[in-house]
């Protein structure tokens, strides 16, 4: 099977690239290496001799010179929340004239397509009112609610929000014109190594090479205690979930599927410092920031029931075991990292 992996050069891309190269899939990747650290990941594909087609995936005439693809796993977008309040037409154009494009090029080929969506793509309204007064989260969250994919979506849910919702309705619109076939992963937060992570995306490996590089980092709203909290999926375990999708996408398509840690992986901030402490041996200054975005969202924990029924999946590797993995990666290749963060 021939795959195409669109921001294959991401942090996702990268992982899933390698990971399916070395179940014996024919892989490429399409990445403009816009994203800090893509050049790195890049040429960590390089050595595995995975191509890279470097195209924006915007540029439709481009796209379409490629060759055919059986199946395109969609992992291109500009994916932070803030960014996408402040690079409004980037955003728009990757991450929604984007799945555009592929779709339009899936269509013409007859590809099948797997789409990485978010968990953002929910009303951040409704996810506040789980916690109730939210403000000031002076004592530990206890898992509440699991957020599966009949949770309300209506606005605001941010620009980055609304263009990946935008990207799951086209596909669904594909699907009923013209019988493409799809998988949807609406996904929580996803960590691992290979992540150049910021404040409002990739905040584990943030936390990590933090502790590492003994930077300063801060806890950022809902009164600056480190007690929001999410689940978090690491790569290895969102990675065998789609090379499960992908040995039955015969079987088992059209759907949708919220994909996250959930009660096997979950943090807060403050439970985040300790384990990084714990395992770097480090301790660093986290000073407090009161408030923070409209944006923000001070609790996410996914219901993962629907896709374990369907595919015998489960996470498998907790909080700590993603910490101990960037860790590695990062002590491995500390010269070469640094410069990216
Ligand atoms: N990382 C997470 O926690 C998370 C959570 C939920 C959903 N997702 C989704 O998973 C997918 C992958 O996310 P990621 O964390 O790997 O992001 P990433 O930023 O690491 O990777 C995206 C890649 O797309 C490339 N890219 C950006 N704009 C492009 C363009 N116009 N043309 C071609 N390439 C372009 C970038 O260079 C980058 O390598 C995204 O669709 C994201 O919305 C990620």
């Amino acid at each position: 099977m021939n795959i195409l992996i669109t921001g294959g050069c991401g942090f996702v891309g990268t992982n899933l690239s390698l990971y399916l190269k070395s179940k014996k899939f024919s892989v490429y990747t399409l990445d403009n290496l816009s994203r800090k650290g893509s050049k790195f990941n890049y040429t960590v594909l390089k050595k595995k001799k995975i191509k890279n087609f470097k195209i924006n995936i915007a540029n439709y005439k481009k796209l379409k010179g490629l060759r055919k693809f059986d199946l395109i796993i969609d992992c291109c977008a500009e994916a932070a929340v803030e960014v996408s309040r402040k690079k409004i037409d980037e955003v728009f154009n990757t991450n929604l004239v984007g799945t555009f494009n592929i779709l339009k090029k899936a269509k013409r080929d007859k590809s099948k397509i797997i789409f990485l969506s978010s968990s953002r793509v929910n009303s951040i309204k409704n996810i506040n009112k789980i916690i109730g007064n939210n403000s000031n989260l002076k004592k530990k969250l206890h898992i509440s609610k699991l957020i599966d994919d009949k949770f309300e979506n209506s606005r605001p849910k941010s620009l980055y929000g609304f263009t990946k919702l935008a990207s799951e309705m086209l596909i669904e619109e594909f699907n009923y014109a013209f019988g493409l076939k799809y998988i949807i992963n609406r996904c929580g937060v996803i960590a691992g190594p290979l992540q150049f992570g910021k404040q409002d995306q990739g905040f584990v490996s943030l936390w990590v090479i933090s502790h590492i590089m003994k930077k300063k980092l801060s806890y950022i709203g809902y009164g600056g205690h480190g007690n929001q909290v999410r689940d978090v999926l690491h790569i290895d375990d969102l990675c065998e979930l789609i090379h499960k999708q992908i040995k039955i996408i015969n079987k088992i398509y059209n759907k949708l599927y919220t994909v996250g840690g959930s009660k096997t992986s979950y943090t807060s901030l403050k439970n985040l410092t300790k384990i990084c402490q714990n395992i770097t041996g480090n301790k660093i200054l986290i000073d407090k920031k009161k408030s923070t975005s409209i944006y923000d969202i001070p609790y996410f924990v996914t219901d993962n029931r629907k896709v374990s029924r369907a595919y015998k999946w489960r996470p498998k590797k907790n909080i700590n075991k993603i910490v101990y993995d960037i860790t590695s990666w990062i002590n491995n290749n500390k010269n070469l990292i640094q410069k990216y963060f």
